[in-house]
């Protein structure tokens, strides 16, 4: 046995070890926590939901739109919001990037518009990446996912990432299960991890571009051929721009089902596809299948340990006055708000 077969062996079984003695929360980073806000933002989470609620009644797809950000914050040079910034003179933004490209403009508008709201009730306190991260939170729970805490206390960075960092930063559609594991181990994810929060794609979409490479020149065998046949008739060809959900069985709704395709061959990516047909992994992704309990649990693990990738705290960074670009020092001075009788650090 090679050292990376037997690396992977051992990650597999601290993984099924981890999933049989589920924990609720991972341990928290430090300067994070529950009450960050409780006292100086006490209506920060309810302004949110009740946004959100009011947004997701006629604009479903705002709810994984607003996960998907999140997930693209945290991955890219960590959960400091850069993805939210719009491009500048110097060079194009991240946004640019391809994975980027299909992220939903209204959801960067939807937490703008949060902020403004948040700031002017508590002042420039809370962090763009903060927003994101509740925004995630409730996209899941007011689509019939769980619920949870948010550890908060993010501070927003004031750089972005180039083009080829983040392409180096976010997974690749077409990766087997194998290189998915080894790139989220490499962000401190297990496979637990990976598989739960690939339950992500229990919602929203996919355009052609991402699947398409399983149905031309030559159909994927392991994609189910009558499902197969259904993509066919909404990307007729490998340049079709088509769009698809990504749960083919309930597309709006946050819960196992997802799993339920994958079992079935039924998942739209080959990355999710992989995940059951690889042998090792299938076990977590049958136990999600059968119990939607445990993937929940699992899920909101996951998602709080990926929501402190990487965080700036404390004095670090800023808290952004407008999400799309980073504080000068006029609107420092202009705003003048303190965070918790701190100076803001530029
Ligand atoms: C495991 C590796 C992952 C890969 C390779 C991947 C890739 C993709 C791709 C290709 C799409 C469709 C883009 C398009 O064509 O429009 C997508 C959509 C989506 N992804 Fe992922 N993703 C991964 C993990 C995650 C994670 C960890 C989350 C969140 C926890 C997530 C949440 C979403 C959501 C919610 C959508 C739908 C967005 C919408 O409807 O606007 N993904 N992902």
């Amino acid at each position: 046995m090679n050292t990376s077969s037997a690396s992977f062996i051992s990650l597999l079984l601290v993984s099924s070890l981890l999933l049989t003695n589920a924990q609720t929360t991972p341990p928290l980073i430090r300067g994070l926590s529950f009450d960050f806000h409780r006292t100086n933002c006490p209506s920060l989470e309810t302004t949110i939901r009740d946004y959100l609620r009011e947004i997701f009644s006629s604009d479903f797809g705002m709810a994984p739109g607003l996960l998907r950000v999140h997930f693209h914050d945290c991955f890219v040079q960590g959960c400091d919001g850069s993805v939210l910034l719009a491009g500048s003179a110097s060079g194009p933004a991240e946004q640019e990037a391809p994975p980027n490209l299909t992220l939903r403009p209204r959801a960067f508008v939807i937490i703008n518009e949060l902020r403004n709201r948040i700031h002017r009730a508590c002042g420039a306190i809370v962090s763009c990446s903060d927003i994101a991260a509740l925004c995630a939170r409730d996209a899941v729970f007011l689509s019939g996912g769980p619920d949870y805490r948010v550890p908060l206390g993010r501070r927003d960075g004031v750089t972005l990432a180039t083009v080829n960092a983040t392409l180096d930063n976010l997974p690749f559609f077409g990766s087997s299960a194998r290189e998915l594991a080894a790139f989220f181990l490499n962000k401190g994810l297990d496979l637990n991890d990976l598989v739960a929060l690939s339950g992500g794609h229990t919602f929203g979409r996919s355009n052609c571009a991402s699947f398409v490479g399983r149905l031309y020149p030559t159909q994927d065998p392991t994609l189910d051929p009558i499902f197969a046949e259904t993509l066919r008739r909404v990307c007729p060809s490998n340049t079709s721009s088509g769009v698809t959900p990504l749960d083919v069985r309930t597309p709006n709704i946050f819960d196992n089902q997802f799993y339920v395709a994958l079992v079935n061959r039924q998942g739209l990516l080959n990355s999710d596809q992989d995940l059951f047909t690889d042998p090792t992994i299938r076990p977590i992704v049958t136990r999600f299948a059968n119990n939607q309990t445990l993937f929940f649990e699992r899920y909101v693990f996951s998602i709080i340990k990926m929501g402190m990738l990487n965080v700036l705290t404390g004095t670090q960074g800023q808290i952004r006055t407008d999400c799309s670009r980073r504080n000068t020092v006029t609107t420092h001075l202009t705003t003048g708000v303190d965070e918790q009788g701190e100076s803001a650090a530029f």
